[in-house]
């Protein structure tokens, strides 16, 4: 009874933020097509509308660059107030450039994911047919100019193509670039939200300084991955990539086209992403810094990404999981935290319980989280932290993350995401008791 009223006020924010053309992550501050909120959109829809899903897909692959980028934005033509706007990117110096106005960067590769769930749930090989080129060039793309050092592991030039923005995985990064001289710019992002619960002012300062370099070099692949002051090599978006890459090679072989391509990514990437990322001392997965050479010894909740994905071990599940993830100092609920699973252990002294990713719990990680869970056999884990997830959405309202000491809701109201994988996690749970 109470699902059932729970996946229709998901429902209905999912038609309150449709334009008809593709669906917005949130009503005021999120007023354009996002990449890999679109993926997740398009996974809600598809429970109870599947052409409107296959639409959602459709508008964010018109955005694709001629290299095959697949872009973080998709503007569509809708005014807004939203800062970035497309004229801030200059795209049109880069010949790369689609015909639409998109941002120039990336975001998390899903879409694969996402499409292949679908799939399996609702055959549709017309729509793979369709969209299986696109999807195989992004991959491409990221496996070639985005492969900085032949590993097939991609890299990402700006915390927001890892979708963790403002993550402290990313600050002694951000240490190291000192802007010269900013271009003029107003924050709309705060217009909406309160302060304390979005970007503070000097990682915002970095992150439009990097988009000033990236447009002084017209996004030409080769030019960003020599001069971007921020070159990582992410272990949540190459753990999400890993898996797509698994996924897209079953979209594959379900419309009979070739999987040689694929499967030297998926062997080249499988040992280099433990040899890269994994600490065998602390048993934790850390990020990479390109520029220096060094890994990024911060313990966030992408730690556990891998999981969903199958990269580690068995052993090395063991220890992220009863390590970690299960230990109250880090991530586990304990007096003070009530919620699963914050997005940075409470060991780091950047935590924050209600600033974006420095401390919240987001319907998104874990789900990823949930999904890892399974399958490595840790079901029981899986469904408390599935049960305790629908409870905040319940409580709380479709918020854009939540604050893990009460609960309560922070960032966007109404959000996309959050309605899309609520109805996720109500159904999975029906085939999964
Ligand atoms: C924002 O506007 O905060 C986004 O995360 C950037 O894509």
């Amino acid at each position: 009874m109470a699902a059932t009223s729970l996946i229709d006020r998901a429902i209905a924010v999912l038609r309150l933020n449709d334009t008809g053309i593709f669906t917005k992550p949130g009503p005021h501050q999120y007023p354009h097509q996002w990449n890999w909120d679109s993926a997740l959109i398009a996974l809600g829809l598809s429970h109870f509308d599947l052409p409107r899903a296959q639409q959602e897909i459709l508008s964010l692959l018109s955005g694709q660059w001629r290299d095959g980028m697949i872009p973080s934005v998709v503007y569509h033509s809708i005014p807004s107030d939203y800062f970035p706007n497309p004229e801030f990117w200059q795209i049109e110096n880069s010949p790369s450039a689609p015909g639409v106005s998109t941002t120039g960067i990336t975001q998390p590769p899903l879409l694969a994911t996402v499409v292949q769930m679908m799939h399996t749930r609702h055959p549709m090989t017309d729509f793979v047919r369709e969209v299986y080129p696109a999807i195989l060039h992004w991959h491409r793309w990221l496996h070639t100019d985005r492969d900085a050092d032949g590993s097939a592991l991609a890299c990402i030039i700006h915390p927001w193509e890892s979708g963790t923005d403002d993550s402290p995985r990313w600050l002694h990064l951000f240490e190291a670039i000192r802007p010269e001289a900013l271009p003029e710019f107003q924050r709309g992002d705060t217009r909406h939200v309160a302060a304390i619960e979005r970007p503070n002012p000097r990682d915002y300062e970095r992150f439009i300084y990097l988009i000033d370099v990236f447009r002084r070099l017209n996004y030409t692949p080769g030019e960003l991955l020599k001069y971007s002051p921020f070159l990582a090599q992410d272990v949540l978006f190459n753990s999400i990539l890993f898996r797509a890459d698994e996924d897209l090679r079953a979209l594959a072989k379900s419309i009979g086209e070739p999987t040689e391509e694929i499967d030297t990514w998926l062997n080249r990437m499988q040992p280099n992403f433990n040899a890269r990322f994994w600490q065998e001392d602390i048993g934790l997965y850390y990020d990479y810094d390109m520029r220096t050479g060094k890994s990024i010894p911060i313990n966030t909740a992408s730690t556990f990404l891998p999981l969903f994905a199958g990269l580690p071990s068995k052993e090395q599940a063991q220890r992220l999981v009863e390590g970690h993830l299960l230990n109250p100092g880090e991530y586990a609920p304990n007096d003070s935290l009530r919620h699963w699973v914050t997005t940075t252990s409470q060991t780091e002294p950047t935590w924050e319980a209600r600033r974006y990713w420095r401390g919240p719990a987001w319907v998104i990680m874990n789900w990823f989280i949930i999904e890892g869970l399974k399958r490595y056999s840790y079901d029981d884990l899986a469904d408390t932290i599935r049960r305790d997830t629908v409870g905040l959405v319940e409580t709380s309202g479709f918020r854009e993350y939540y604050d893990a000491r009460d609960g309560s809701g922070c960032g966007s109201t109404d959000f996309s995401w959050s309605a899309a994988l609520a109805i996720e996690l109500s159904q999975s749970s029906k085939s999964n008791p």
